[in-house]
């Protein structure tokens, strides 16, 4: 097993900060998530990845509130999410695995009723929206129906809401999976800007090429637990000849 690399941080700033989480589904015995910690820095774009069912959503919905925590504890800019959860999610937006929206709205009142949730002046939700409708192609259908929209095309809506508030923490569960190549392209350059920017990105997929190109860091779930986190030069100085993230993984995510 990979040791955990933890590299202290002292830059101050906004950080993500998980303490030993863990989270059981039901009366289940197996916990999905089983005492996680991580601190990702600001200026990060974090990759978090692991088989199926290791826990990754999970986690996720914890961090950005949907999922309360057995134990342990999420601080995001020292705001305790659980515990302050309008100051916390002022700062977060999540783009959850499936777009989920509203079918009867058009594209732009679902942006506009976003934008007014989270207390955005017109000017500014103006520029935002037509800056990301013009990246995501969208504008020739933000006038119709959700419900007449592609999956993909509503993703893309998905996205674009999410980033009306220019979050600080922008939280992906696969945000890959159904987009066009173009699309996703644009996705990966949004993440780019903004962690220049010294926001944070944190990400769960599959892929493991746009993990290993993308992130400054990667976290590795396997079963609920961390099981390896670090840059892709950190993953492979403890890995011989494990050259790939895949092989990494694959190593790592193994069935004893
Ligand atoms: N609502 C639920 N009720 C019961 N068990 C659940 C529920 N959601 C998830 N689980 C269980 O928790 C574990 C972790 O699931 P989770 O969805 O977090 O995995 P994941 O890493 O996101 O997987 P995937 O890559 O397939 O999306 C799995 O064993 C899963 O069966
Ligand atoms: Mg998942």
């Amino acid at each position: 097993m990979l040791p955990l690399i933890y590299i202290n941080n002292e830059r101050g700033g906004m950080m993500l900060k998980l303490q030993n989480l863990s989270k059981t589904y039901g009366k289940g015995s197996v916990k999905a998530v089983d005492n996680v910690s991580l601190e990702i820095r600001p200026g990060e774009i974090f990759g978090f990845l692991g088989p199926n069912g290791a826990g990754k959503t999970t986690t996720i919905k914890m961090i950005v509130g949907l999922l309360k925590p057995d134990s342990g504890k999420i601080y995001l800019d020292n705001i305790d999410v659980w515990e302050n959860p309008m100051e916390a999610k002022s700062r977060i937006s999540f783009v959850p695995d499936t777009p989920e929206v509203y079918d009867k709205l058009k594209g732009i009142e679902y942006l506009n009723f976003i934008a007014d949730i989270y207390g955005i002046p017109k000017d500014i939700r103006q520029e935002r929206i037509e800056k990301y409708l013009d990246i995501f192609e969208l504008r020739n259908a933000v006038g119709d129906i959700i419900g007449s929209y592609s999956h993909g095309m509503k993703q893309k809506l998905v996205l674009i809401s999410a980033l009306i508030h220019d979050p600080k923490l922008f939280i992906l569960d696969e945000p890959m999976v159904g987009l066009d190549p173009k699309s996703s392209f644009h996705l990966k350059e949004i993440m780019r800007e903004r962690c220049n920017e010294g926001k944070i990105v944190f990400f769960s997929t599959h892929v493991l090429e746009v993990a290993e190109k993308l992130c400054d860091r990667i976290a590795i779930i396997n079963k609920g637990k961390i099981v390896a986190l670090g840059t892709m030069d950190e993953l492979r100085r403890y890995s011989e000849e494990k050259e790939s993230l895949e092989n990494i993984f694959l190593e790592l995510t193994a069935n004893e």
